[in-house]
């Protein structure tokens, strides 16, 4: 028994491998996948950290923290405050039992970026997988692939909220069905859009509550700056589904919403048919502008 999962991990693996060598020219993952168990969990091994490594944290920490009042949505600063995690790289076990008494969710270690299949599973569950390496101070302004910091700092916060911690449970249960329905790169656009680079309309004008913004020290300054070019749309989900998404520049696209609730119910009707409706138009290019649309910062 032991042996046929060994060997079916190790496919899965070698399969993972190559798709994301693929994604970022030829480089190779960073985590330590030797260790990793049927689901991709690690242990985090907290006193394996280096000093210079909280100290790059605290660094990392300051510099966002400072930029998020007037840009951040509420939620996300208060959870923020309330994790106590600015004088170094948290352990993950003690936010995870707070977070637990809060929505239900846990935090589970994982090495870096995981197979699809394993990430959606993690999440129809109430577990969300957090990288356990913190980039190098080369990084310090950008970083390829997610690090600690991009997914403790960015995603854990807004996790407190209880009806943002139920769409994203959702989210990884429609993950599941669309690998079902070849409606994965639709799907993968949504959380791009929301979980990674939503924006929120609240009575203040547009805040920030997602997490590839809030763990970027350009974007936060950048996503709310009136003239930049980029647009700012308030959510369509089937537009979004189509549009496409630059990774290696700040977004040409921001889609707002006006609360949780507001992603929680669009995306309670079953996808199927939109899947099959979206094989039949075209996408969109990133920096699209469809007549109709109104830019939200004036
Ligand atoms: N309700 C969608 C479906 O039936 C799944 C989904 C959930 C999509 C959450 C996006 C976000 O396929
Ligand atoms: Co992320």
């Amino acid at each position: 028994m032991m042996e046929v999962a060994a060997v079916l991990k190790a496919e899965l693996n070698a399969e993972f491998l190559a798709t994301v060598a693929e994604k970022s020219d030829g480089a190779a993952l960073r985590g330590d996948y030797a260790h990793a168990d049927e689901q991709y969990v690690v242990q985090q091994d907290w006193a394996a950290y280096t000093e210079a490594e909280h100290e790059l944290w605290r660094k990392l920490y300051q510099r966002q923290a400072a930029l998020l009042p007037g840009r951040a949505c509420d939620e996300f600063i208060e959870a923020l405050h309330q994790m106590d995690a600015a004088d170094g790289i948290p352990e993950f076990t003690h936010t995870s039992g707070e977070l637990f008494k809060a929505t239900g969710w846990t935090i589970v270690a994982v090495p870096g970026l995981i197979p699809e299949l394993a990430f959606f599973n993690h999440l129809a569950n109430r577990r969300f997988p957090v990288t356990v390496w913190l980039r190098t101070p080369a990084e310090f302004d950008y970083i390829v692939e997610p690090d600690v910091f991009h997914d403790f700092f960015g995603h854990v916060p807004l996790l407190f909220n209880p009806v943002f911690a139920d769409y994203m449970q959702r989210y990884g249960q429609g993950g599941l069905k669309a690998m079902q329905l070849g409606g994965l790169d639709n799907l993968a656009r949504l959380y791009w859009y929301t979980v990674e680079f939503g924006l929120i309309n609240t009575p203040q004008g547009l805040r920030i509550y997602g997490a590839g913004i809030l763990s970027s020290g350009g974007e936060v300054e950048y996503c709310l700056k009136p003239g930049t070019g980029s647009r700012h749309i308030h959510l369509n989900i089937e537009r979004c589904l189509r549009t496409l998404y630059k990774i290696d520049s700040y977004q040409e696209t921001y889609f707002a919403i006006d609360s949780y609730q507001e992603l929680f119910d669009g995306t309670a009707p079953d996808f199927t048919p939109l899947y099959e409706k979206l094989k039949d138009l075209e996408v969109l290019p990133a920096n699209t502008l469809l007549s109709g649309e109104v830019e939200l910062l004036a």
